[in-house]
C-alpha cells in the first residue's frame, strides 16, 4: 500500500479544516472527515439502505454496461478515485479481466480502512491481477497518479456531487492534465429528480445517516480531543433548488458551547445553529457534458437507467 498521507499530516489538515471551518460563519466542516473506520461501515451500511437508490441503481448500469465499457476502453489499468469497498468495480474487474487486457487496478481512497479491507479481498478474488492501494486525497494528489498506457479512471458513487463546483471544475481540470490524450475517465453522477426521491436517501427512516453525520463529531472528539455532545446535534438533509444539491447539516438543538482542546478552541453555537457537512450535488447530462467539455473531456457514451435516476459517463482525454 502506498501512504501519500501520512498520520502527521492527516492529523495537520484535519486541524486547520476543524480551525477554519467552525470559525466560519455559517460554521460548515469539509465531507472527507466522514470516513474513519466507522464512517466507511456506515456509508457501506447507506448504501443498503430502501431509501439509497444511488448505489444499487449504478450497480444495475453497470451489470449492463461492463463489458462494452470493456471493449471501448481496453484498458490496461484501472485507476479507482474515492473506492471505498470497490464493491460495484468488480462489475468492471470482471468484464476487463475477462477479455484479458486488464493488468492492474489501483483504488485510492482517504480511508485507511476501507481500503485495507478492499485491497485483501479483491486481491484474492484477482490473483492474476496487481492489486495496490493508494492512501490519498483525491483532491491533491492526481499527480501522483500511477503511470502505464490506456489507464480508464473511475469514478463512482456519485461523489463528484460531493465536490463545490470551483472544487469540481478544479478536480476535472487537473485530472485531465495529469491524463495522456484517449485515456478514460469513467463518472458516475446522482441526476436531479423529484425531491420526495431525492431527501429520504439522504435522511433514512433508519436513522443511519444521521449516524453518519454526527461521525464527523466523533472523529473530532477523537482525534483533535474535543467534547461534542452528538446527541445534541440534529440530522438535517434538505434540497436546494437553485443549486440543484442536497445539503447535509448538523443543527444545534440548544445553545452549547464546545470544547476543541487540540485547538486550544472553544466554539458557541445558537440553539437551532445549522452548520453544514456535506453538498450532494445532482446533475442533468446537458450540464455535466459541458463541465467535462471544459475540463478537456469528451462525453462519449452515457447510460443511464430505465427511471433516468443515475447517470453513468464514459468520456475521453481529448486532444488538445
Ligand atoms: N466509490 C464507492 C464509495 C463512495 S463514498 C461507492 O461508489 O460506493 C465516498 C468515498 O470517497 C469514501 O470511501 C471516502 O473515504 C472517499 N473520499 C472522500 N473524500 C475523499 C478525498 N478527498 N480523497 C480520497 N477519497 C475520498
Ligand atoms: N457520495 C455519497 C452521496 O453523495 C455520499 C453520501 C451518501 C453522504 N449519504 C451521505 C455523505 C450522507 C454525507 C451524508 O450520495
Amino acid at each position: 500500500m502506498i501512504k501519500l498521507i501520512d498520520d502527521r499530516d492527516l492529523a495537520r489538515s484535519l486541524r486547520s479544516d476543524v480551525r477554519a471551518g467552525l470559525t466560519a460563519s455559517p460554521k460548515q466542516l469539509p465531507p472527507k472527515w466522514f470516513y474513519d473506520a466507522r464512517g466507511s461501515e456506515l456509508f457501506e451500511e447507506i448504501t443498503r439502505l430502501p431509501e439509497y437508490y444511488p448505489t444499487r441503481t449504478e450497480r444495475a448500469i453497470l451489470t449492463l454496461r461492463a463489458p462494452e465499457i470493456a471493449r471501448i476502453t481496453d484498458a490496461k489499468t484501472l485507476v479507482e478515485l474515492g473506492s471505498g469497498s470497490s464493491e460495484k468495480t468488480r462489475l468492471l474487474l470482471d468484464a476487463m479481466v475477462g477479455r484479458g487486457t486488464l493488468g492492474a487496478f489501483v483504488p485510492l481512497d482517504v480511508s485507511e480502512a476501507a481500503l485495507e479491507a478492499a485491497v485483501e479481498t479483491l486481491g484474492h478474488a484477482y490473483p492474476g491481477l496487481s492489486v495496490s492501494g493508494v492512501v490519498g486525497d483525491f483532491g491533491r494528489h492526481l499527480q501522483h497518479l500511477p503511470d502505464g498506457d490506456n489507464r480508464v479512471v473511475a469514478f463512482l458513487g456519485g461523489t463528484i456531487g460531493n465536490l463545490e463546483p470551483a472544487e469540481r471544475a478544479a478536480f476535472l481540470s487537473g485530472l485531465r492534465a495529469v491524463l495522456r490524450d484517449g485515456e478514460w475517465l469513467l463518472l458516475g453522477a446522482d441526476l436531479v429528480k423529484d425531491p420526495g426521491v431525492l431527501v429520504p436517501a439522504y435522511d433514512d427512516a433508519a436513522g443511519v445517516t444521521a449516524d453518519f453525520n454526527r461521525n464527523v463529531l466523533r472523529v473530532i472528539n477523537r482525534e483533535l480531543d474535543a467534547d461534542f455532545d452528538e446527541s445534541a446535534f440534529e440530522h438535517v438533509a434538505v434540497w436546494a433548488d437553485g443549486p440543484e444539491w442536497i445539503e447535509m447539516r448538523l443543527r444545534s438543538r440548544v445553545a452549547q458551547t464546545v470544547r476543541v482542546s487540540a485547538l486550544d478552541m472553544t466554539v458557541d453555537f445558537t440553539d437551532g445553529e445549522e452548520m453544514l457537512t456535506e453538498v450532494s450535488a445532482k446533475f442533468r447530462r446537458e450540464g455535466l457534458t459541458a463541465e467535462l467539455s471544459e475540463a478537456g473531456f469528451e462525453l462519449r457514451h452515457w447510460w443511464t437507467d430505465p427511471q433516468s435516476w443515475f447517470g453513468v459517463a464514459l468520456a475521453r482525454a481529448a486532444h488538445r
